[in-house]
């Protein structure tokens, strides 16, 4: 359970730091860090300065926030996140929404890297999630609820919220840019699937599947904070194609449409 005054001696931290007041939050997946380095009049705060953070060594992020704006939007941006696979608790992976709420965050886009299951996707396109399936025994509201946070039963029939998401694909649209639709279902990794998981993981109505996105999600809902999910589909999930997975090629083809990705989230922020 998150302590009241853990997020708000983190905000306090931050707050010394930084006078920008943030209402869009963005999580970077793997990849497409990149984006908080757009940021005007940024200040980049390490995770291991902040109060009650906990320290990721995830190959291939960078560990900061970052603090700035676009078009006189403000925006604080996770360059890195905590993964439940690194060993952390839902607890540690989910504090810096609680944070992000704290200092004014009320619209939150949740990216990651992750793998094609539909096998109509292809490698290199873009998702925007409409529905998760949480395949893994655990979730970050078990525990005693504080009430000050929110309710002890979340309801999570639109965790991604319908009206944001219609301004994502208006602005895909706008900026010619193809985006999939789908499902996300969040596997603990740090092992990929077997193909027998992703046949599973198909029947049970995911379209992909990754390690990260579904504990922020349910935390950002429980704080009250809208949220859209964009995925970057890196690779076809394993057993699609008589090929092993590699995370450096999932690094490589995020690299490849970071681009687009780019263009995407920052015209997404200027209309939230
Ligand atoms: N499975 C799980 N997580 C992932 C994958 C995958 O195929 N690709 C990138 N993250």
């Amino acid at each position: 359970m998150h302590k009241t005054a853990d997020i708000l001696e983190s905000k306090s931290y931050v707050e010394s730091i930084t006078s920008i007041k943030p209402t869009v939050g963005i999580i970077l997946g793997s990849g497409l860090g990149p984006f908080a380095d757009t940021l005007e009049d940024a200040v980049h705060i390490p995770y291991s300065h902040i109060p009650h953070f906990a320290k990721s060594e995830a190959v291939g992020h960078s560990n900061e926030l970052v603090i700035g704006s676009i078009g006189g939007k403000n925006v604080v941006a996770m360059k890195g996140r905590f993964h439940y696979y690194e060993g952390f608790t839902l607890d540690q992976v989910t504090f810096p929404v609680r944070l992000m709420k704290a200092l004014g965050v009320e619209k939150l886009i949740i990216t990651n890297a992750c793998g094609a299951v539909n096998m109509d996707f292809n490698p290199g396109d873009l998702m925007l999630i409409t529905d998760h399936i949480n395949l893994i025994a655990n979730n970050p509201l078990i525990g005693p609820n504080n009430p000050d946070l929110g309710v002890r039963f979340l309801d999570v029939s639109e965790v991604y919220n319908k009206a944001l998401r219609n301004v994502v694909i208006d602005v895909a649209k706008e900026l010619d840019i193809s985006l999939r639709q789908g499902v996300y279902a969040w596997w603990t990794g740090p092992t990929y699937e077997t193909p027998a998981e992703i046949r599973m993981i198909r029947i049970l109505g995911a379209d992909a599947v990754g390690m990260s996105t579904v504990p922020e999600a349910i935390i950002a809902r429980h704080a009250g904070i809208e949220i859209v999910g964009i995925s970057c589909l890196t690779n076809m999930a394993c057993g699609i194609l008589d090929l092993p997975l590699s995370h450096e090629e999932v690094i490589e083809t995020a690299e490849k449409v970071k681009g687009q990705f780019l263009k995407l989230v920052t015209e997404v922020i200027l209309r939230f």
